[in-house]
């Protein structure tokens, strides 16, 4: 079989999503008794090591993804790129050769997509996408399960997303096409996501639309969502932050959602920026589920790339 690659949503599907959601909700609660670094009784990776390669920084991805693969009886290695041969110029070809003859699975997060794709066109073993300046599946698939966790269904959600069109929403986008909910997308002119990834859900039937009235996303929203203005590599801060400042996700915007809305951010945040503290530690927010659930969701994502789901 060739090797399953991780690269956005796409490539496991509807059905493969709703798998690693239900696994990993039965996994967590399996081992909620365990110590954090305890090896699940099954132990279903036992043997197995992952790469991890760094070329942006991380603390949940890079934490998330040891603990995940140590829980699943494996091993991780962590390579910050720019003290390996990656960030001396070796290609990323050559890299992916060499990595599928040690390792058992790759994971990289770096800026352009078109490293991830080069790097699956040239691995045998599986390429999971740690985030890109295109996509960040694996946190939609932490998202979707928190989502669900905290009592809500996702046929016909309805998401609320405020902020900057990045790779976090494209990924959520994706999502919505994939498990048929509803994006409304509240961002400044200039700041659109993805064309091909609006355009691809709207194809599979999911409800996406667009608004530059921060008010107009939210009303009625089941879920808020929100991201830092300025992501990992981009410049010009100040006019960035000038153009999202309507779309700040505060008390007074959260309120204009249901009342039993979730508040969701992946994190990394900028308080006093895309959220106010009284949202991001108010009752509504469920971002310390969603950044813990990044392990529960990372342990589902590994299981479908060695074809154990
Ligand atoms: N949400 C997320 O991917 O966080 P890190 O950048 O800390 O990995
Ligand atoms: N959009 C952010 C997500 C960080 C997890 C970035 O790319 O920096």
């Amino acid at each position: 079989m060739n090797a399953r690659h991780f690269l956005n949503l796409a490539d496991a599907g509807g059905d493969a999503l709703a798998a690693m959601i239900n696994d990993a909700i039965d996994r967590k609660a399996a081992r909620a008794a365990l110590p954090k670094g305890a090896v699940d009784a099954d132990a279903p990776l036992a043997g197995r090591t992952l790469a991890m390669i760094f070329e942006k920084s991380s603390t949940r991805t890079r934490v998330s993804f040891d603990m995940a693969i140590r829980q699943l009886g494996g091993t991780a290695i962590i390579m910050d790129a720019g003290s390996t041969q990656l960030g001396r110029g070796e290609t990323i070809a050559d890299t992916a050769r060499v990595l599928s003859r040690m390792v058992d699975a790759i994971m990289i997060r770096t800026d352009d997509h078109a490293k991830v794709d080069d790097m699956a066109a040239h691995a045998s073993v599986p390429v999971i996408n740690g985030l890109t300046d295109l996509s960040h599946p694996c946190q939609i698939v932490a998202d979707l399960l928190t989502v669900i966790e905290h009592g809500k269904a996702l046929p016909g959600l309805q998401v609320a997303w405020l902020g900057d069109g990045n790779n976090v929403l494209n990924s959520i986008v994706e999502a919505a096409g994939l498990m048929k909910f509803g994006v409304r997308i509240g961002v400044p002119e200039g700041y659109d996501c993805d064309r091909n990834f609006i355009a691809q859900a709207i194809e599979r039937g999911a409800q996406i639309s667009v608004t530059r009235s921060a008010q107009e996303a939210v009303v009625g929203a089941d879920v808020v969502i929100t991201d830092t203005w300025v992501s990992m590599g981009q410049s010009g801060a100040e006019t960035r932050i000038a153009a999202m400042t309507p779309f700040q996700v505060n008390a007074e915007l959260m309120a204009l959602a249901k009342p039993d809305a979730l508040f969701l951010h992946c994190l990394p945040a900028h308080r006093g920026e895309e959220v106010t503290d009284s949202v991001i530690d108010g009752p509504q927010s469920v971002v310390w589920d969603e950044a813990e659930n990044r392990i529960h969701a990372q342990k589902s994502i590994l299981l479908w790339a060695f074809g154990k789901l």
